[in-house]
């Protein structure tokens, strides 16, 4: 099928805001997203500029917002969102600084990563075997553990966009997974962390970060945990 493919480009070195380009693409209705920008880069234009790595949904690099939504390009068919003789629009996600295109500079969503101590701490003598673990125990992490840090759910918050010192949702998904994990004993420190005015509680249960995610993470409801288990360490 024909299809129009509009991006927002950006090149620091010449232009002084983005602006649209449009490339007429043939695709087949199966391929995805990627796949159409990879054409756009090795065919027509080898200036464009976009992350990507495993090509399967895995490492979390090319997240963008497509037609609108925040979506992986590996993981989004056309198919799915474009009709032959349509557009599909490719822009960078929001709230972080734009490189270059669709590349957007994620410092400050990894250090927001970093700042809620996204690892186990526990310093008891270490055990001859395993840390045992209920399967009830660790379960209640799962939905943490299945996160790639691709920065949808963060960058599709309007709380974020307004104030990028929120940590966000993803940061808040990685101090859950550590936080409910039964053999940790930093918790209480993660939860001071969230507590403060960057923290858990900018969270407006807006649920733009729910629908964005791509692991299909109930982020909302994890926040919700967490905000309890806030009021809990303080009553
Ligand atoms: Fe991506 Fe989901 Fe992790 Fe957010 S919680 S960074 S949307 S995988
Ligand atoms: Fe933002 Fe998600 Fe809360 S979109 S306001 S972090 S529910
Ligand atoms: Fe790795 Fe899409 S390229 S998740």
């Amino acid at each position: 099928m024909k299809i129009n493919v509009k991006i927002l480009r950006y090149n620091p070195e010449k232009d002084r805001k983005s602006h649209w380009e449009t490339y007429p693409v043939e695709a087949a209705p199966g391929d995805r997203v990627l796949d159409v920008l990879n054409y756009v880069k090795w065919y027509v234009d080898p200036s464009l500029t976009f992350r990507r790595s495993c090509a399967h949904g895995i490492c979390g690099s090319d997240a963008m917002l497509i037609n609108g939504r925040n979506r992986l390009a590996c993981k989004t068919l056309l198919q799915d969102i474009v009709k032959e003789g349509g557009t599909l629009t490719a822009e960078p996600i929001r709230g972080l600084k734009v490189e270059k295109d669709l590349l957007v500079d994620m410092e400050p969503f990894f250090d927001a990563y970093r700042a809620v101590m996204p690892f186990f701490v526990n310093n008891d003598p270490t055990p001859v075997g395993e840390r045992i673990q209920s399967p009830e125990d660790a379960e209640r992490m799962d939905h943490g553990s299945n996160c790639i840090l691709c920065a949808c759910c963060t960058t599709s918050c309007p709380i974020y966009w307004v104030n990028g010192r929120y940590l966000g949702p993803a940061a808040i998904v990685q101090a859950h997974r550590f936080i409910f994990d039964t053999r940790d004993h930093a918790a209480r420190e993660r939860l001071a962390i969230l507590n403060q005015n960057t923290g858990v509680w900018r969270c407006r249960t807006a649920y733009n970060c729910t629908e964005a995610c791509p692991r299909d993470i109930p982020i909302t409801q994890l926040i919700e945990e967490v905000k309890r288990a806030e009021m809990y360490a303080q009553s």
